[in-house]
């Protein structure tokens, strides 16, 4: 099978985690900027997370980002009425539906979709009529897959959290539910992204994964910026993305 390019999401929440750290009053980092980095680095998306509690990303970065129009915004957002607004009304290009817990450190586990069913299929129908594609964020979980496929979500975006943290055989046997859930999303034609933990280590093995056509990578972006800056570390990723 040939295999395609895959695009790059650079996740720009931990820019505004370090503003709002100092209680936001701080106009720097410019999380602007951080995007138009990232697009000079090679990035062909912007993916926040437009929290409950807004601990990082704020309503008025969303806006910004919508408005500039520089790369497609990928909105992460748990199912909350009051972030779906923002949504409707800054219509970004995705929006990814996650779970959220008020103490987690980050993302700690994918959506239970089968759980959600009622609720994912109202709030994807509202964001289709505004053209804004949806991604469900779940586990490499045959039956979460097809929980996505009846919600008439556009694609899945599996959590990689416990593949990259787990060691030898689990770690084995979780790269086979990444293989089998991709296949099944393929099949019920769902698009394949993936994200989480991912490093360039990491980056480079899950490339191997079948039918893979996006990566939404943050965290180890940001810290391998604080050596090399965030265009250079962008396009080291993307070298990593593009190998054969
Ligand atoms: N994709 C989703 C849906 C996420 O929630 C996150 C974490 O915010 C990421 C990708 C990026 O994960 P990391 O920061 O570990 O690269």
């Amino acid at each position: 099978m040939k295999k395609q390019k895959i695009r790059l999401g650079v996740n720009i929440d931990h820019c505004a985690t370090l503003r709002q750290i100092r209680g936001g009053v701080t106009s720097y980092p410019d999380i602007l900027q951080c995007a138009k980095w990232s697009k000079q680095g090679g990035a062909e998306q912007i993916t926040i997370h437009l929290r409950e509690d807004r601990r990082h990303i704020q309503d008025k970065d969303l806006k910004i980002l919508c408005q500039w129009r520089g790369l497609p915004i990928n909105l992460e957002m748990a199912l909350n009425s009051d972030v779906l607004k923002m949504a409707l009304k800054h219509r970004p290009d995705w929006v990814c539906f996650v779970p959220e817990k008020r103490q987690e450190l980050t993302t700690e586990g994918g959506l239970d979709a089968l759980q959600n069913e009622k609720s994912l299929a109202l709030y994807i129908s509202q964001l289709k009529k505004k053209n804004i594609k949806v991604s469900l964020f779940i586990a490499p979980d045959l039956k979460q897959v097809n929980s996505a496929k009846k919600v008439g979500a556009d694609a899945v975006e599996f959590h990689t959290g416990h593949w990259v943290l787990f060691k030898k055989n689990k770690k084995a046997q979780e790269w086979v539910k990444l293989v089998q859930s991709s296949n099944l999303a393929h099949e019920l034609g769902l698009k394949v992204h993936a994200g989480h933990g991912l490093d360039y280590q990491r980056t480079k093995e899950i490339c191997k994964l079948n039918f893979l056509e996006e990566v939404n990578i943050g965290h180890s972006l940001i810290c391998y910026s604080l050596q090399d800056g965030l265009v250079k570390s962008v396009r080291k990723m993307k070298k990593v993305l593009n190998q054969k």
